[in-house]
């Protein structure tokens, strides 16, 4: 340990949309087998984004529950995770820091390195908070929506949602360690060029790229703090999808006796329950899937995690954190499952109605009706080239 101060995640809140597609419809509607997408890939459900949220709004309606007055006073850094941003210039963090009435003695601004963006953000609150001991709090937003295209090879793997963080000293959730192991370098796997609102993807290649760095930044921090995996009490992965996270753990696991084995699956399932049901959702998907761990699973306090992030592109990152007392209470801040329960399925042919429905790209002047029932903010229109927001 590098200091002997806690600093780590002490709430994390959760946004994901009101309508969802079961992926059994989706099979059914292109005809392929619903195993393939249930067991072949991982996934049961998708997340569908409305047109009356975006990642601005998702970020905020993740973030409001979590935020006591006193946090958003204190928060002096708000970094904002995104590869589906709504502006190429201006900040997504600036949106929330408004949105949410957040301090404006605030560093705020906004990152990108496809899923890996969030983790980035995590590392620098970590930082942050390391260098500047007058700091107390630092916002890391992860928003993001999956899109690759109707009757692409990656549809299976859509989804959108939203994680927040409040990254504080003496953490309530999870104490971050460090040094951590991370690599970097430049590949065409996964990309979304700025005339696109959908990723291309080199399938199969992304995925043997995910888990070839996650071999090197395994292998290099297994070297630097003389760590051995069952020191771990779970591993937790980036979730493109959960079939690729298994398989990520089944390399680490492969010279591991049957017993452990079978303990570090049996938390990976309770660690990918949401992710199932949510879809990709890029810089949170980690998160969502640290999430569900703590909701779903029965580790207790003390317990050692390891964490493993990949962005496309690529960036790897392994790293661990360590379960604080009130990590139980702090984690329900969350609700996730009166999310889940609220969402509204929708029919394969309603789902592409709504995949179809996108804002105009010479922004032209547009009310947006809300669609959304629950959500605390909602993109209400364009005008003047302006988002407008409630
Ligand atoms: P595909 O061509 O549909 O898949 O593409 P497949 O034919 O390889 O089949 C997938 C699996 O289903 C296989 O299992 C099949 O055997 C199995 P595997 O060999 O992998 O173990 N299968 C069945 N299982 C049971 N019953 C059946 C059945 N039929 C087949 N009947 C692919 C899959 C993931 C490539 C595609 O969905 C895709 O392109 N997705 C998008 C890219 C992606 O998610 N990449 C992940 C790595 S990159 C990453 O994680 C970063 C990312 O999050 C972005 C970022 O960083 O910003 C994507």
């Amino acid at each position: 340990e590098m200091s002997l101060e806690k600093i780590g995640i002490d709430k994390i809140g959760f946004y994901t949309p009101e309508f969802y597609l079961d992926l059994a419809d989706l099979a059914q509607a292109r005809a392929v087998d619903p195993n393939k997408f249930k067991i072949g890939i991982g996934q049961d459900e998708q997340a569908v984004l409305p047109l009356d949220q975006d990642v601005v709004t998702m970020a905020a309606n993740a973030s409001a529950p979590i935020l006591a007055p006193k946090d958003r006073s204190e928060i002096d850094l708000i970094i904002f995770a995104s590869e589906s941003g709504i502006d190429q210039s201006k900040a997504g963090a600036l949106y929330l820091q408004r949105l949410l009435g957040l301090n404006q003695s605030a560093r705020a601004f906004e990152i990108k390195e496809a899923c890996y963006g969030a983790t980035a953000g995590l590392q620098m609150a970590y930082d942050h908070l390391a260098a500047h001991p007058d700091s107390q709090k630092v916002l890391v937003v992860a928003a993001d929506v999956a899109r690759y295209g109707l009757e692409t090879a990656g549809e299976v793997t859509q989804g959108a949602g939203a994680v927040s963080m409040l990254v504080t000293r003496a953490p309530r959730i999870l104490a971050l360690s460090q040094p951590t192991a991370y690599f970097s370098e430049e590949i065409m796997d996964f990309w979304r060029p700025n005339y696109s609102d959908t990723a291309f993807a080199e399938g199969k290649y992304s995925t043997e790229q995910y888990l070839r760095f996650l071999e090197i930044v395994w292998h290099d921090y297994q070297q630097k703090t003389k760590t051995q995996l069952t020191d771990f009490a779970a591993l937790l992965f980036h979730i493109p999808f959960t079939k690729l996270g298994l398989k990520g753990l089944c390399q680490m696991t492969a010279d591991a006796d049957q017993e452990t084995k079978a303990r570090f699956l049996q938390v990976f399932e309770t660690a990918t329950i949401y992710n199932r049901q949510v879809g990709n959702i890029y810089t949170g998907s980690l998160y969502l899937s640290l999430l569900s761990l703590l909701q779903k699973g029965d580790l207790s306090a003390g317990a050692k995690l390891g964490l493993f992030s990949y962005g496309s592109g690529a960036v790897g990152e392994f790293f661990a954190g360590e379960l604080q007392s009130n990590f139980e209470s702090m984690s329900q801040l969350a609700d996730v499952e009166t999310l889940l329960a609220q969402r509204q399925k929708l029919t394969v042919a309603e789902y592409e109605r709504l995949f179809k429905q996108t804002l105009p790209i010479d922004g032209s002047t547009l009310t947006i009706d809300p669609i959304s029932q629950h959500a605390q903010f909602r993109l209400t229109g364009i005008s003047g080239h302006q988002r407008q927001y409630k």
